[in-house]
């Protein structure tokens, strides 16, 4: 376990009676960030006139120039939205495509991110195309992969950059730069990125980049970040078209001090009377992973999650699917794929251990999240369930 004198579950708020390795679904938000998200929200009730109409621009200011820094990014590339989710929608319903235009994508991402893509492709005549990216997973031929499914009409390539069910992480810095060189357009989805592995966005190159900070970055739900190359902005409309869409009459003095200049920021950024409490907290739970080395961390908890997986496939005669650098602290671990549907509510029900199974072709997998919380004991509890379920015949 990480060697610091804090018991670090006791930083966070959740339940005692739960084995919980599955951080990567929902994160898990630590006491102190979540007490200054509450603070916020009662800060906007005690003034919402003062704190919304006059404050609220420099206040989201301060929090993107901090999360800017974090990512690489310049603050007015990056606009606050609730999730990846309405991010990646954000830009597919931005691009006019045409009649005949391609979407590039591949066969791991994440399903709500497919149905934005398929309905907008459908809608517009358009196809949503998936190159096949094969377990165990070869970073080499990755981009390969991708390109062999590129053609004259390919318009953007959207692909995760640490997929879901599977937790590969996919070069994404080398696809994006093949694809600006070939004038394709590139979305990264990077839900789970943020706090997971380092990130730069700005060297990264992607022109759209979705992230959430409320997974590995433990911020409260409903923060995350959009990103947008300056070149891509003009491209990106908010899915909410307010205030920051015209020179009509400023709304507040954050608005008039844009006034007549449409920017990135200003479509995204002022969406109707909503709680910014999320976002705002956002310096506050990167202030936590700093205070308690949290970067640190993460190479011992991809180590644990590593050791893991060994005992787990030595026991069940299975390949892994990444190795090397690709383990990440969230780590999809190979299981028989009999009996699969039944694992993930019997480890839940039997043994309190909260951990999805996910599947990708015929291969079933425990995606295991090892936080700097997680401790040894949980691990093993996990490992003897797993082979507890697998010696009861009637589940394999
Ligand atoms: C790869 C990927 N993309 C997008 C999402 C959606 O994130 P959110 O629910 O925050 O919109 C997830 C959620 O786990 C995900 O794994």
């Amino acid at each position: 376990m990480p060697q610091t004198t804090v018991n670090l579950r006791s930083l966070f708020l959740l339940s005692p009676d739960v084995i919980f390795l599955n951080h990567g679904s929902f994160g898990a938000c630590p006491r102190e960030v979540f007490t200054e998200y509450q603070r916020w929200q009662l800060e906007l009730e005690i003034n919402p006139v003062e704190f919304l109409g006059r404050r609220s621009g420099e206040l989201l200011l301060y929090a993107r120039t901090a999360l800017g820094k974090f990512l690489g990014a310049r603050p007015q590339d990056l606009v606050f939205i609730s999730n990846s989710t309405a991010g990646v929608n954000a830009i597919a319903k931005s691009l006019k495509l045409k009649p005949g235009d391609e979407v590039l994508s591949t066969d791991h991402e994440y399903g709500a991110c497919d149905n934005t893509w398929e309905l907008v492709c459908r809608e517009q005549g358009a196809t949503y195309v998936k190159a096949a990216i094969p377990l165990p997973f070869d970073s080499v031929s990755f981009c390969d992969r991708v390109w062999q499914k590129v053609t004259p009409r390919t318009r953007l390539i959207f692909f995760s950059h640490i997929t879901s069910a599977t937790a590969v992480p996919f070069p994404a810095q080398e696809l994006c730069a093949r694809a600006r060189a070939a004038r394709i357009l590139t979305m990264v989805d990077g839900a789970h990125a943020p706090g997971l592995i380092d990130l730069d966005l700005e060297k990264l190159g992607a022109d759209f980049y979705v992230g959430n900070c409320h997974k590995w970055l433990m911020a409260p739900k409903g923060s995350a970040f959009l990103y947008a190359r300056e070149s891509a902005q003009p491209l990106a409309q908010g899915l909410v078209t307010s205030w920051g869409y015209s020179e009509r009459t400023a709304l507040n003095a954050d608005q008039e001090a844009y006034a007549g200049r449409e920017t990135f920021e200003r479509r995204h950024q002022w969406q109707g009377t909503r709680d910014i409490a999320a976002f705002l907290a956002v310096p506050a739970a990167l202030e936590f992973r700093r205070k308690y080395g949290w970067e640190r961390m993460r190479a011992e908890c991809r180590t644990l999650a590593a050791l893991t997986q060994e005992r787990i496939l030595a026991a069940n005669g299975l390949a892994p699917v990444v190795s090397g650098d690709d383990i990440l602290q969230m780590l999809a671990i190979p299981v028989p794929r009999a009996g699969a549907e039944r694992l993930q509510k019997w480890l839940f029900n039997e043994r309190r251990i909260e951990v999805p199974v996910t599947a990708f072709g015929d291969m079933a997998f425990v995606r295991i999240s090892v936080q700097a919380y997680t401790t040894q004991a949980e691990l093993d509890a996990l490992v003897s369930a797993l082979a507890e379920f697998y010696k009861d015949k009637g589940n394999s």
